[in-house]
């Protein structure tokens, strides 16, 4: 009887499915930043560095939670390269699968990865406070101002 409850398709199709982070990024975000987050020069920025800073501070994890839930628009600067165009709103993605994301490029894609984690939790709490992606950017500058060492 055990044995036929532990085989039970049943029991397998209560297991929760694992989010592959790095086929969801292929799929909705390499189109722009390219499959190693490098970025495409004159479109979107690379995502090797930036993020895993932002990581390291707690207003740096809203600014990321932000910016995937939300988008972005305005003019960056990256790497010395000049970027404005706008990153679009991924809200319609659940808050694990976008926790997943920006930990994958944080973490996966980051020259020096980051030590913290973004967590499903953290992605409900701004989808309390919505803004727009001009917000967002200005966010993001009040944040690394007090953060890049
Ligand atoms: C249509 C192109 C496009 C797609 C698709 C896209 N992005 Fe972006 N992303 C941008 C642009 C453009 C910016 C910079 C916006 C600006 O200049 O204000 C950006 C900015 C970012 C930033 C902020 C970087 C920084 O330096 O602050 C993160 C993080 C990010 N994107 C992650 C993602 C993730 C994760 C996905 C997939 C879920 C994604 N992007 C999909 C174009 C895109």
């Amino acid at each position: 009887m055990l044995l036929v409850a532990v085989y039970s398709p049943l029991v397998a199709a209560d297991a929760p499915t694992p989010i592959d982070a790095k086929t969801l990024f292929n799929a909705n975000c390499a189109v722009c930043h390219r499959p190693t987050g490098a970025g495409t020069p004159g479109l979107a920025p690379p995502l090797t560095d930036i993020p895993a800073v932002l990581m390291s501070s707690s207003e740096g994890r809203r600014q990321l939670a932000m910016t995937v839930l939300y988008g972005m628009y305005g003019e960056i600067t990256v790497n010395e390269r000049r970027y404005n165009f706008k990153m679009p709103a991924f809200s319609q993605l659940e808050d694990e699968v976008l926790a997943a994301l920006v930990n994958y490029v944080s973490h996966d894609l980051a020259q020096v990865a980051a030590t913290t984690t973004l967590t499903a939790a953290d992605l409900a709490a701004e989808r309390n406070h919505p803004v727009d992606g001009a917000a967002v950017r200005a966010h993001r500058t009040q944040v690394l101002s007090s953060n890049v060492p």
